[in-house]
């Protein structure tokens, strides 16, 4: 087997928090501009991507019931979309591949955030450029804070001891990142060196007994099993949309393209330990799909010589279970190939047409044996059976993303609150970047009663 160690020699960077301002309404502005750069992965200047700089984007933050708005730019030579990954918000702000931003052109998204704290993120989402536009750099965190005591009672201060890792997998052509098919498989680029942050090789200096870790998968193929080095345990304390009713102790969490996971880690003064990542598949699904390597190194975190001393919480935050019997409708989908349900993407027509507030039950079945995952926008759901069990804990909270392991079945239910639109449409789709720009993807919308 391949174990791939790796020499940690550079201080993770850790992406800076977006300046904001208010305007004459009250809202927090924060201003994007996806434009080229050069980036110093240890390759020489290589040819990147990023939002108000070289690779990445800086962290929006914003808290609940909080009016926020976006103004983004696009000074890239080709069209892009903004998508609040994970947001609750109207369809014509949710920038999916209706609305393009042309070269030269701009986008404001204006919404009032409503919904629990978590761990959100926006990356492009035109049509057929996704997984290229991710891959060169696109993509960044969005933190949703709020007044639940259990935020404050775990560590929560940004870049000191709660810290953002966004995990990407490259691959370089000399100085370039290589998009070539030849590194790819069915699902997609897979790059040998891994950048958290951006860092390659990274390390991250912590100076308290506990470390917050919001892990957020932003590769473009990539299905990870994150874990530490020594096989110890570390609580799972939150999944895509918020966080789990307690910490969870486990010692691995997989996350598939667009999955994110809060996990907390104990450390010991002096120690150094790795976040590394073990085959996420197994067998003959790791080397076909994922790349066939057993282990990546991701990050080493070196603890200093004295710790402050923190506790885990015993609970977290209540979270109500959504009802099946209360359920307004209820759906299936088939995963298969590129296509769901039989059907590829096609602009001009909805899937599904979801009445306002009401509460809905899809069933998920991937029906061959290649890895997806489902994404469903606007909502955040809740899985309420994988192939007629109950979900583990890394299910058992708010999610928008899910794997979908070859042949198995998925139940989730979610209640699509507001924001009637019957013009705009919201995806679905498969979160394999390539599978997606593939035409692996659904619409639906959503109206009033009786619309
Ligand atoms: Cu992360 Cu439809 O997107
Ligand atoms: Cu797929």
């Amino acid at each position: 087997p391949l174990d791939v160690r790796v020499v940690f020699d550079r201080a993770l960077r850790v992406p800076p928090i977006a300046a904001s301002r208010p305007d004459e309404q009250g809202r927090r502005v924060f201003e994007l501009q996806a434009r080229p750069g050069d980036s110093d992965f240890g390759h020489g200047a290589t040819r990147t991507w990023g939002y108000n700089g070289a690779y990445l984007g800086p962290t929006l933050r914003a808290k609940r019931g909080e009016a926020v708005a976006v103004n983004v730019r696009n000074a890239l030579g080709e069209t892009t979309t903004v998508h609040w990954h994970g947001m609750h918000l109207p369809a014509a702000m949710d920038g999916g591949p209706h609305h393009p931003i042309a070269p030269g052109g701009s986008f404001q998204a204006a919404w009032t955030v409503d919904q629990p704290a978590a761990t959100l993120w926006y990356h492009p989402h035109p049509s057929e450029r996704t997984e290229t536009q991710v891959y060169r750099g696109l993509a960044g965190l969005f933190i949703v804070d709020d007044d639940e005591p259990a935020q404050r009672a775990l560590p929560h201060d940004y870049g000191v001891d709660d810290i953002p890792v966004l995990v990407q997998d490259k691959q370089f052509d000399g100085d370039q990142l290589s998009t070539g098919e030849r590194f790819g498989s069915d699902i997609g680029v897979l790059g040998d060196e891994i950048l958290v942050n951006g860092t390659p090789r990274a390390y991250l200096d912590v100076r308290s007994e506990l470390v917050r870790l919001r892990l957020v998968n932003a590769s473009t193929a990539r299905i990870y099993n994150f874990g530490l080095a020594d096989g110890r345990p570390f609580a799972l304390v939150g999944t895509d949309g918020g966080l789990l009713d307690r910490p969870y102790m486990t010692d691995h969490v997989r996350l598939s393209v667009g999955e994110r996971a809060e996990i907390v880690v104990a450390l010991e003064p002096g120690e150094r330990l790795t976040l590394r990542s073990e085959q996420a598949l197994g067998g003959d699904l790791e080397s076909k799909f994922n790349g066939g390597r057993d282990a990546f190194d991701i990050l080493q975190l070196r603890a200093g010589a004295s710790l402050t001393p923190a506790t885990l919480p015993k609970t977290l935050v209540a979270t109500p279970r959504l009802d099946p019997e209360r359920a307004a409708q209820t759906r299936s989908f088939v995963f298969q190939g590129r296509e769901i349900s039989g059907r590829g993407m096609d602009m001009s027509r909805a899937d599904a047409v979801v009445v306002k507030d009401t509460i809905e039950v899809w069933n998920v079945a991937n029906g061959h044996d290649t890895p997806h995952s489902f994404h469903i926008h606007d909502v955040q759901f809740q899985v309420l059976l994988v192939d007629g069990r109950a979900p583990p804990p890394e299910l058992s909270g708010w999610k928008d993303t899910v794997f979908l392991a070859p042949k198995q079945r998925y139940r989730v239910i979610a209640r699509f609150a507001d924001y009637a639109d019957p013009a705009t449409a919201y995806m679905f789709h498969c979160h394999v970047l390539r599978h997606e720009d593939e035409g692996m993807m659904g619409q639906f919308v959503v109206v009033e009663p009786g619309q």
